[in-house]
């Protein structure tokens, strides 16, 4: 095989599986990586008619670690031409070294390691970026975004999209590839124009209004938020044109916006007391994955002042899910739910009540921590009604992957994200409500109401109440299991 020429071509620009096979074939046979032209089925002249791949069989040649097959399935999606050329050289190399990866000064590692979070870093800004258009009107409705991605994610990205507006019909539409949902199915079909996705429409309005009711000129750092919407995306961003009065504005706002609480996001035609969907029977990812995409969430504007994402926490298949209001100071800061004063609490209860926290999947309705600065303290405010909506496809997905037998909703935030609607808890506490076929839910107060009671008595009171409601849980999910 040596001296020969190959050119392998590729079905698309994000065929990994064909440059997979390709590889795998061409290794096996000692086709060593410069004799290689790799290139696109699109984009290849005719002239360059692809060779035919050698013969490949299915025995193992050397162990291809996980951590490289997962790194380049993601640097594939780059627009670096010179990718398949690269990754082929790695596993190339691999054959001899085959700790390759784990090696930080390597050049061909390095620049793989870059294409691949270059990628992820595509993939974060599409979902913060789109901006959906609405169409047409009744069962009608359609809703179309341009974008223009710079590397070859639209198939990275869309699932997303689908989760996030399940019940909605949508388009993505982008210079090389458009994705397109109707509320069942994802499918792909080639690219469009920018005239395809035409511009006047009534949720543009929203968005402006949305954007300046969440910008905070007290924060305001012009590069950072150039680096986080970087100028290239602007052009599609109806929030956009706002940027520079906003900024010529932020100076003299700033004392006043400090002074008061930032105001809630008005997002489009949302009542407070409108239902929330049933949760949409997503397809479960795992809890690694779901935490990594969370840690990225910009769904409402409580990311920005608080320090991280905190997701839920416990074992994967717990039957038992916990679910509280949103992280307090402590935890904002652990990164863990319920580490602080009410998670000591709770801990104690649960301890009372004879269940074991290690045995129980933790998490909150709201995952930043919302607060008001005080000095040097940061007080807890209440999240509203559009962000715990914004939040609740986390919680609905963490339901999904978890599969428990049993959510108990602690306080009015929690229920409201469990039930999906407010609902006063004395209405439900003590009752046994089904959220579908396999999952029963509990509503009790929460922890740190407790913390709050003025007196002694009430505290002894209540306290020994919440202890009763998780003694009620620990016997449903015994009779559960024994049915
Ligand atoms: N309160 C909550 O609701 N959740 C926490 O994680 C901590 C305090």
């Amino acid at each position: 095989m040596e001296g020969l020429m190959h050119t392998i071509v590729l079905d698309s620009e994000t065929d990994f599986d064909g440059w997979r096979a390709a590889a795998r074939a061409l290794v096996q046979n000692g086709v060593p990586p410069e004799t290689i032209v790799w290139t696109v089925a699109d984009r290849t002249p005719e002239l360059f008619a692809p060779s035919a791949l050698p013969p490949c069989n299915d025995a193992p040649t050397f162990a291809v670690s996980a951590a490289f097959i997962e790194t380049a399935r993601m640097a594939i999606l780059h627009r670096d031409p010179a990718r398949f050329a690269l990754l082929y050289r790695l596993l190339w190399r691999m054959r001899t070294v085959p700790a390759i990866m784990t090696n930080p000064a390597d050049a061909d590692v390095i620049r793989t390691e870059t294409m691949a979070r270059e990628v992820r870093r595509e993939e974060h800004k599409m979902h913060a970026f789109v901006r959906f258009r609405e169409f047409g009107t009744g069962a009608a409705t359609r809703f179309v975004a341009w974008f223009e991605p710079t590397h070859h994610i639209v198939e990275l990205a869309a699932p997303f999209f689908a989760r996030r507006f399940a019940s909605m019909a949508w388009s993505i539409l982008t210079p090389e590839r458009c994705a397109h949902w109707n509320g069942h199915a994802l499918t792909f079909t080639a690219g469009a124009t920018r005239a395809d996705a035409s511009s006047d429409d009534p949720l543009e309005e929203t968005w402006r209004i949305y954007y300046a009711s969440i910008f905070n000129p007290a924060r305001l750092k012009v590069k950072a938020m150039q680096a986080e919407m970087p100028k290239k995306y602007w052009r599609n961003l109806p929030e956009a044109s706002l940027i520079d009065p906003l900024i010529a504005e932020a100076v003299r706002t700033t004392q006043a916006m400090i002074a008061r609480e930032a105001p809630a996001p008005r997002l489009a035609r949302q009542r407070k007391d409108a239902p929330m969907a049933t949760p949409a029977r997503h397809k479960p990812d795992s809890l690694a994955a779901l935490r990594a995409e969370a840690a990225h969430c910009r769904a409402c504007p409580l990311w920005k002042d608080a320090t991280q994402t905190v997701f839920g926490e416990g074992p994967e298949h717990a039957s038992l899910m916990l679910v509280g209001e949103q992280p307090g100071d402590k935890e904002d800061l652990a990164g863990k739910p319920f580490v602080g004063p009410a998670g000591m609490m709770l801990d104690r209860a649960l301890a009372d009540a004879g269940i074991e926290r290690g045995k129980v999947y933790v998490t909150n309705a709201v995952k930043h921590f919302k607060f008001v600065p005080r000095g040097k303290i940061r007080l807890h405010q209440k999240p509203n009604t559009p962000e715990i909506r914004a939040c609740r496809p986390w919680y609905e997905r963490e339901l999904a992957a978890i599969k428990p037998a049993l959510v108990i909703a602690m306080g009015a935030t929690a229920a409201q994200s469990v039930l999906g609607k407010i609902t006063p808890i004395g209405k439900n506490r003590g009752r046994v409500i089904d959220l579908d076929d396999a999952t029963r839910a509990l509503v009790t107060v929460h922890p740190s109401y407790l913390l709050r009671l003025p007196d002694e008595d009430a505290r002894a009171r209540e306290y020994a109440a919440f202890v009763k409601d998780l003694k009620l849980a620990a016997s449903v999910l015994r009779k559960l299991k024994a049915a």
